[in-house]
């Protein structure tokens, strides 16, 4: 059955070289005084810093900054950046770089409008309701996570150990700015964790049983063949327009919310990524790329074999004549050769200094306590034994 589903998207998307004339009558839209927040340093060293700092000005808004939020945000960040808001009274804000910096800024927004410590929103025992935030306007620096065009964040708490999503429609940004220039400066290693993201929030949705819009699934196809295709052109030639366009415009389609519209789909890969991350602090897509595979692996069986058929044959061009077995690992064989091969990623957790200590308390984690109900329905053990597959 084709489930119902709302479409409904609302960020307005400046995409292109020459967008940035429109950043302070967007701003204006929200008030005049902006919080501008960003990672450590990449804007400052590509230039993109003073121009948007000219553009405020220009504007003539009041400008508070906010920098140094790490890759895997910290909840201190959002802590500090909530606790700006509220002093001096923004009314909006800009956040500039990649998906730790959106993620980050998202939970200010919202943080800003509450009394209590934002960290509430995301703990599992209390859940407080995200039901307003400040304005938020982004400008993306990185192509991977969507965050310029979805909902969601992701906020890590190193005294827990915990790595929490949420989503909620009041952090959506009201607008993103999407020069592909912007990601030229990226390092061919960002490039390819990057891409390994973009590819594992598709497979996330794909690979699932249930009776979908099969326009959605070939539009999927699409995505996933235009990050195999430019992604390595991009780690390449890091300004190559072309490539680093179209891995722009595929971060923000791979988790926008349109391509799972009607399907019954919970996710599996990052659930179990972010406990690496939590614990180990690694590169979420390098994580994805990691176990992506043998997450593919562990649920093949009869049962879901012929998603992978599509997969082979659509994405990787596999001889839809051979057994359907055969298909489904020749296709696995090729997303490995894509993700350690053409992307150079490590293959293993021992390669990125992760062993096998915290596997249990990581594995229970990642499914809370009962059943990641994905693809495969995967318990404690279920986890815990992908997390061994990934050994070697
Ligand atoms: O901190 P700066 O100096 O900006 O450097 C960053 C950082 O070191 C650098 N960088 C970014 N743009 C650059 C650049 N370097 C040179 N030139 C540029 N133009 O790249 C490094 C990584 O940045 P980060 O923002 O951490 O990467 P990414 O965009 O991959 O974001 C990862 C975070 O997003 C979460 C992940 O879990 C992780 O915490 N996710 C968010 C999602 C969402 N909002 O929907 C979904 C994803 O599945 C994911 O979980
Ligand atoms: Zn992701």
């Amino acid at each position: 059955m084709i489930n119902d589903f709302v479409y409904d998207i609302p960020v307005r998307v400046y995409f292109g070289r020459d967008q940035l004339k429109n950043l302070g009558t967007e701003l204006k839209k929200y008030g005049t005084r902006v919080l501008m927040t960003y990672g450590c340093g990449s804007i400052k060293r590509m230039g993109l810093y003073d121009r948007v700092v000219k553009e405020i000005k220009d504007a003539g808004l009041e400008l508070y900054e906010l920098s140094g939020i790490a890759p895997n945000p910290r909840i201190d960040s959002v802590r500090q950046g909530a606790q700006m808001c509220k002093e001096h009274h923004i009314d909006v804000l800009l956040a500039v770089g990649g998906g730790s910096t959106i993620d980050a800024t998202k939970f200010m927004a919202a943080g800003a409008c509450v009394d209590h410590d934002p960290w509430d929103f995301l703990d599992l025992q209390k859940w407080s309701p995200i039901e307003r935030a400040l304005p938020i306007v982004s400008i993306l620096t990185l192509a991977a996570t969507g965050s310029e065009m979805d909902s969601g964040g992701v906020i890590s708490n190193p005294e827990t150990h915990d790595k929490i999503g949420r989503l909620a429609p009041a952090m959506l940004p009201k607008a993103s700015f999407l020069d592909p220039t912007n990601t030229f400066t990226v390092s061919a290693y960002q490039t390819a964790c990057g891409a390994a993201d973009m590819m594992s929030h598709i497979i996330e949705v794909y690979f699932n049983m249930n009776q979908d819009l099969y326009m959605l699934d070939c539009f999927m196809e699409g995505l996933m063949k235009t990050i195999i295709r430019y992604a390595p052109i991009a780690m390449r030639e890091p300004d190559n327009y072309e490539a680093r366009a179209n891995l722009m415009w595929t971060s923000s389609w791979a988790i926008n919310g349109f391509v799972d519209g009607g399907k019954q789909q919970a996710w599996s890969c990052h659930p179990m990524e972010h406990e690496l991350s939590a614990y180990y602090d690694i590169t979420h897509g390098l994580g994805l790329a990691i176990l992506t595979p043998r997450w593919m692996e562990y649920c093949l069986d009869e049962t879901t074999v012929s998603k992978y058929v599509q997969f082979g044959v659509n994405v990787f061009g596999i001889d839809p004549a051979l057994e359907p077995m055969d298909i489904a690992h020749q296709a696995i064989d090729r997303l490995s050769d894509f993700l350690f091969g053409t992307l150079q990623l490590k293959r293993t957790l021992p390669e990125v200094g992760i062993d096998e200590t915290h596997f249990a308390v990581m594995a229970r984690k990642s499914v809370n306590g009962g059943t990641l109900a994905g693809f495969k329905p995967l318990q404690q053990h279920d986890v815990e034994a992908i997390y061994r597959m990934c050994m070697k």
